[in-house]
């Protein structure tokens, strides 16, 4: 699926001093593209991930995933389209410790029509076998693939990633992009991934870089590398 923002800002005013998250920001990301948000600390790539997936609304413009118009729905309805087409990892795993690892699947599932079975899902990230252990007896990378299998297991148009290798050393992390990258290719998944790494650019279609809440460029990577071959930061 194709992602389209236009002229959108976001300004938090909860705060004792009104926060300008993102600043007329438009982008397009098109269908299968695997693209990485780079900026530093405090750029707006999360705030930017978290508006385009639904996970938080606009204070001003549009959010268009294909012909849906995001910014135009009420909760209930945002909330069902990103629970039946939106798949979402992040740094943190968000793994329910009393469920064990097919049951965390599973909760990805919930809701959607015709989902793959929790163990074909565990079978793509590399976790077969993996079913009845909880996720306290899980490696950090283990934990970062159950919660990409409980991406996944709905068959999301468009995968969000938000620093999925922040918590990981670098051969896990580049294990964990490995995988992306296998997963981007053999599903057609679109994958929008936001890091502050440069070296994970290196693996992007196309990299847009943010800073202070704008899109200060937005190029196609004209030298792709695979994941092993990435310089780590
Ligand atoms: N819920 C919130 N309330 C108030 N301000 C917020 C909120 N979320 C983010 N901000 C502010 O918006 C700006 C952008 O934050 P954001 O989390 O999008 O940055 P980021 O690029 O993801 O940073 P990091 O690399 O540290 O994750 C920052 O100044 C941040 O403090
Ligand atoms: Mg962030």
């Amino acid at each position: 699926m194709s992602i389209a923002l236009k002229s959108v800002w976001k300004i938090f005013t909860e705060t004792k001093v009104q926060v300008e998250a993102l600043k007329d920001v438009d982008l397009r990301v098109e269908t299968g593209e695997f693209v990485v948000v780079l900026g530093p600390s405090g750029s707006g790539k999360s705030t930017l991930l978290n508006v385009t997936g639904g996970l938080d609304t606009v204070s001003e413009g549009e959010i268009r995933i294909d012909e849906d118009i995001l910014t135009s729905y009420g909760e209930k309805e945002l909330l069902k389209f990103r629970r039946e087409r939106l798949g979402f990892v992040f740094q943190q795993y968000h793994l329910l410790s009393t469920l064990n690892v097919a049951e965390n699947v599973e909760t990805g599932a919930y809701g959607v029509k015709n989902p793959y079975e929790s163990g074909e899902a565990l079978r793509m990230v590399g976790l077969n076998g993996y079913e009845k252990k909880y996720p306290f007896e899980l490696s950090g990378g283990e934990q970062q693939r159950v919660s990409i299998a409980r991406a996944l297991v709905k068959k999301p148009s468009i995968l969000f990633c938000d620093e999925p290798t922040g918590a990981l050393d670098e051969k896990t992390g580049k294990a964990i992009l490995s995988l992306l990258t296998k997963l981007h290719k053999e599903l057609s998944t679109t994958v929008v991934l936001v890091t502050h790494n440069a070296g994970i650019a290196q693996i992007a279609d196309r990299i847009v870089r943010m800073n202070s809440g704008r899109i200060v460029e937005d190029s196609i990577n004209k030298q792709k590398v695979s994941p092993d071959e990435i310089a780590w930061h």
